[in-house]
């Protein structure tokens, strides 16, 4: 048996901020940013488009894609997605940027208009690692059910609507967009995700948070609200809790899947700043091509920045049925992992 990857989508808002822009309205640079993160441009959502609108657009990609669909015509898209969101028995979507707190998960949102109608769906609050976690919950619910036999697994933000637009150490670093696959238990050997570790530093809890608005720090009745509920970090200590994280999981990844580096295909990181990943690739000595990086483009998307880079690379040709790929995650909580996955 595997849990194998069928179908990738992505979608990102198209309203795109380049650093210029941001420095017009703040105190920053284009060349501060891309020296400091390698970001160039980040995809705003607009007003009326909340998570579960991107999750659902980037879930249709993927959908669509496993009933042979890849083209340009929506209708044609939607036909495909609408025939594949049948025979999902269970939605998973990541995110930090849910459509409401607590009730309803966004993933019920996504499951209603998919027409998913056999599907279970749940939320999944793992931050920036949340994709990671996904597919591994994904995978343990098709292996547990001889029910169960295809999976979503959705990662989706609209991080800009909790930003605080005036801190400059944390509003030029996110961005807005969603990335999806669709998972089948099969009945191939050696293939799909073959090892997946998760790990958590609750310790860390307060290096990256949002603060207000939960039931540590509610609203209170008649009070005066000036900001939004808005990303709080300390940039320093997630830096090095994230150097260490890929530094520390590839390394594990390897050694319990005994491969050595050279056999991977691609790895894919979480797109949170070029210096990171490239100080933790120094470590380990692994040359630059075999990283993914699409971080000029997007920004930081949070959990929706892996199966953004790994629909990019599946369209694109950039990875083939057959090869070694690695994710590796970081984000708040503290959480991280990685999943080791035959394509
Ligand atoms: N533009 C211009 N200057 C900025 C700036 C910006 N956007 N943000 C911060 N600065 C300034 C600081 O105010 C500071 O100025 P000072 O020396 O006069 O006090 C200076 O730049 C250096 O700040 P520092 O925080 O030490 O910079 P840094 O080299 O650590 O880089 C981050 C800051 C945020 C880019 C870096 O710490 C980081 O990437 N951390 C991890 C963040 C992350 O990935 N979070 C998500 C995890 S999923």
């Amino acid at each position: 048996m595997a849990i194998e990857i069928i179908g990738t989508g992505r979608a990102v808002p198209p309203k795109r901020v380049s650093n210029d822009e941001l420095a017009a309205k703040i105190d920053t640079s284009d060349e501060w940013i891309r020296s400091h993160t390698g970001i160039g441009y980040r995809h705003i959502a607009d007003e009326s488009t909340a998570c579960s609108d991107l999750g659902l657009e980037a879930a249709k990609n993927a959908l669509a894609m496993t009933a042979g669909y890849c083209g340009d015509d929506p209708e044609e898209r939607n036909r495909a997605a609408s025939e594949a969101a049948l025979t999902i028995d269970m939605i998973i979507l990541a995110t930090v940027s849910p459509d409401f707190y607590g009730v309803p998960s966004t993933a019920c949102i996504v499951q209603d208009k998919l027409g998913a109608k056999k599907a279970g769906a749940m939320d999944l609050s793992a931050a920036c690692t949340g994709f990671i976690y996904g597919l591994e919950t994904a995978a343990g619910l098709l292996t547990v059910s001889s029910r169960r036999k295809r999976a979503l697994v959705i990662g989706a933000e609209t991080i800009s609507k909790m930003i605080n637009w005036e801190d400059r150490g944390t509003c030029v670093l996110f961005g807005d967009g969603a990335g999806a696959a669709v998972l089948e238990k099969t009945g191939a050997e050696n293939r799909g995700i073959l090892q997946t570790l998760l790990f958590a530093d609750g310790s860390g809890n307060e290096s990256l948070l949002m603060r207000r608005g939960g039931t540590r720090y509610p609203f209170k009745k008649g009070e005066v609200i000036d900001t939004s509920i808005c990303v709080e970090m300390n940039g320093q200590e997630v830096y090095n809790f994230a150097v260490g994280a890929i530094f520390s999981t590839i390394k594990m990844l390897a050694e319990n899947g005994n491969i050595n580096i050279d056999d991977v295909a691609m790895i894919v990181p979480h797109q949170a700043n070029a210096r990171i990943i490239n100080a933790a690739r120094r470590r380990l000595h692994i040359p630059a091509e075999k990283f993914y990086l699409n971080i000029e483009e997007y920004a930081n998307t949070s959990s929706a920045s892996i199966p953004i880079a790994l629909d990019e690379l599946n369209r694109s040709g950039q990875i083939k049925k057959g090869d070694l790929i690695m994710t590796v995650g970081f984000g708040g909580g503290l959480t991280y992992g990685g999943n080791l996955i035959i394509w």
